[in-house]
């Protein structure tokens, strides 16, 4: 890892999962520890990057192992759109963006004021939920000449083709360089210590397949990147 050959590089992560309330208690979330986000951000300061990691809700042990490096920034947010707005400032002066947060889809309709109560209720509750942005998209989007974009994409989809198949649609709607296909469920994935991934490159072909922990895949993912930017400068 210390090849420093990310020397000279403002590279933005971001990592964890969103938070999205309901009421001043409570949110939606979802299961995301942060862990590789955090080994991503660890590993391209390790080679020398300057780095900004918007951290979204991770483990307290993923963020402090990001917190003792010198040479990433940290800013902490909440929700989905204050992650937009956290990636989106930094993005701009950044030569690279790695997307790993799990960003939530939908946020409710309305936060309360005060907490939901069962009181007068009938046994059920709806929520209303809208969508969130896109916030890879809009950054791949509307990027700095020479900037490039990752996304990472958490798929439960067993067959590895079938799999593969939505991978490509789905880079390919976001406009994004590389897209990072690891395989989750109830066991595999989030709160590992390992990872296995698939990252699609932007005609579509399987651009590198590695398994390791989630600091070897890490370096898996910047090796992806350099050998992206090296045939494009
Ligand atoms: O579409 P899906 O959620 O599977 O895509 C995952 C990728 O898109 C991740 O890189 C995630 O950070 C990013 N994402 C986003 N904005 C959203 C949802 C996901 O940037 N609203």
């Amino acid at each position: 890892g210390a090849r420093n050959d990310l020397t000279g590089l403002r590279v933005v992560v971001t990592a964890g999962g969103t938070r999205e309330p309901l009421d001043p208690v409570r949110f939606l979330g979802n299961r995301s520890s942060g862990r590789q986000g955090a080994q991503l951000a660890i590993a391209a300061a390790d080679r020398g990057a300057e780095v900004t990691l918007v951290a979204a809700h991770m483990d307290a042990d993923a963020l402090a192992a990001a917190s003792a490096h010198r040479r990433i920034d940290i800013t902490r947010v909440g929700t989905a759109l204050e992650l937009q707005h956290a990636v989106t400032a930094a993005a701009a002066g950044a030569q690279v963006v790695v997307m790993a947060a799990a960003v939530a889809d939908y946020r409710p309709a309305r936060v309360s004021d005060t907490k939901l109560t069962k009181e007068g209720g009938d046994g059920t509750l709806t929520l209303e939920l809208v969508e969130n942005p896109d916030i890879v998209a809009g950054l791949a989007a509307h990027r700095p000449a020479g900037q490039t974009v990752v996304a990472f994409a958490a798929e439960t989809e067993p067959d590895a083709v079938a799999r593969l198949e939505r991978a490509r649609r789905k880079r390919a709607r976001k406009g994004v360089d590389l897209l990072v296909v690891n395989e989750v469920g109830w066991r595999a994935g989030f709160e590992a210590d390992h990872n296995a991934i698939v990252i699609v490159g932007s005609e579509g072909e399987v651009a590198a397949e590695f398994s390791g922990t989630k600091r070897e895949t890490a370096d898996a993912v910047w090796d992806g990147v350099q050998t992206l930017r090296a045939r494009v400068d």
